[in-house]
């Protein structure tokens, strides 16, 4: 079959590297990509926020599958005008796409399903959100409704420090997706992503993982897109898991049928976790980045076949083949990251690292330039390993970073750290 990826981050180098692996996969074209996806796949330049361009690109391309990465088109129903052109697509619908793309949305629908969650309230008024925050008291997390490319959250420590949030967001630091903000209680506990596959109906499981959100070692500093990951997340036993399956996601996926906007693709759900119990922090429609890296490193080939049954709606008689084992990727990211930073850096030492089944080195922000692969990018590589255990995976890890020459790059020496301490 022929396929056709919509992204050009690290997620989507992971995902191109699993689908290629599947036999069934006859060709590969990845818009827009980057350069370690070039290595393996077509890149197409085609703007992914534009789903008549897409079905069109796709149509005459004969693709028979679109696996939608990231978020924004999803949210501006890129899937639909695929599907409407009758043309396979891995990923929700507009309407299920507002899981993420609004936060009051999400909290609907844990309302009327009665799912586990952090009291919220949701405010288009600075006063009245103002007079909330001083009644409810600090610490407490304001969110805008919208996209806001993971920046629209604010944990206040502080009354002040929220009333401000607020103001900012109601100010139009976000544009339209601060038009509106969310209030939630603050909720203590670990924190894990759990990622399940849905065609609709059914559910299928797919993975846990653990990110690092914030630049600094000992999870300091400001938040970025995820520095580092592994798979499986202890803190999600077996019992959680299915805490969180019986109380959270099949009880969501329910939901969604029964309002006539089924949700179709990958649904990653943020949970904290305390005394046991698993709570909602945020849904997001999509794999997670760098979680796909380290998911979709111990899934391999089989990801296409759970993909395409969940396209097909056919996931009742898919079955996950688990290997035994860890992975754990350190992201690279260029200085200055999440802030300003240089691009065009080269980076040494890449061909010297074997790719193989147990180790890989993802791209991010990267492109080749005269034969050599330069930044591109704030986050630029995601370095990938096995191992039997998580601290074999990753002492292989960072073996393989020592291994890359760029005195610009920047990284996490601590990935892991929850998980192993
Ligand atoms: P979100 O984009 O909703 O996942 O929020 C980003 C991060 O903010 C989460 O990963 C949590 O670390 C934190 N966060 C969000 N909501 C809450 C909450 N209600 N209580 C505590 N932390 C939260
Ligand atoms: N790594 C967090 C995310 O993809 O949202």
């Amino acid at each position: 079959m022929n396929i056709l990826i919509l992204g050009g981050g690290g997620r989507e180098h992971a995902l191109a590297w699993a689908v290629m692996q599947n036999p069934k996969c006859d060709r590969l074209i990845v818009a827009p990509g980057n350069a370690g996806i070039a290595a393996i796949a077509d890149c197409a330049a085609l703007d992914i926020l534009d789903g008549a361009a897409v079905a069109v690109f796709a149509a005459d391309n004969a693709i028979d599958l679109v696996i939608v990465g990231p978020e924004a088109p999803l949210a501006a129903g890129v899937a639909d005008r695929v599907l409407a052109a009758g043309i396979a697509c891995f990923g929700p619908s507009a309407a299920a796409a507002r899981l993420e793309a609004s936060k009051a949305f999400t909290k609907e629908i844990c309302d009327a399903a009665n799912i586990p969650t952090a009291a919220w309230a949701r405010f288009t008024d600075a006063a009245a959100a103002r007079a909330h925050v001083t009644a409810q008291g600090a610490p407490i997390v304001v969110k805008a409704d919208g996209l806001a490319a993971g920046k629209g959250v604010v944990v206040a420590m502080t009354i002040a420090e929220a009333h401000a949030a607020i103001d900012d967001m109601l100010d139009g630091a976000f544009g339209s997706a601060g038009a509106e903000v969310v209030i939630e209680e603050f909720m203590s506990g670990e924190e894990a992503s759990f990622f399940v596959l849905s065609d609709g109906t059914d559910v299928l499981a797919i993975g846990t993982a653990q990110d690092h959100k914030r630049i600094g070692e000992g999870d300091t500093g400001p938040n970025t897109g995820g520095m580092g990951a592994y798979s499986p997340a202890p803190v999600l036993s077996p019992e959680i898991e299915a805490r969180a399956m019986a109380e959270i996601i099949r009880p969501t996926i329910a939901e969604m049928a029964r309002r006539g906007t089924p949700y179709q693709g990958v649904l990653y759900a943020g949970l904290m976790i305390e005394n046991g119990a698993p709570r909602l922090v945020e849904y997001n429609v999509r794999f997670g980045d760098p979680e796909a890296q380290v998911l979709m490193m111990r899934l391999g080939a089989q990801v296409l076949d759970l993909i395409q049954a969940c396209a097909e709606g056919r996931l009742a008689e898919a079955r996950v083949s688990w290997a035994d084992d860890h992975a754990l990727t350190v992201v690279l990211a260029a200085q200055g990251y999440p802030g300003a930073h240089a691009k065009g850096e080269p980076i040494g030492g890449l061909a010297a690292l074997p790719e193989t089944s147990q180790q890989m080195v993802f791209h991010a922000g990267t492109a080749e330039t005269e034969g050599r692969i330069v930044s591109n990018g704030g986050r630029v590589l995601g370095v990938t390993a096995r191992g039997a255990t998580l601290r074999e995976a990753q002492t292989r890890a960072y073996a393989m970073v020592d291994g890359i020459d760029w005195p610009g790059g920047v990284h996490r020496r601590d990935i892991g750290w929850r998980a192993l301490d």
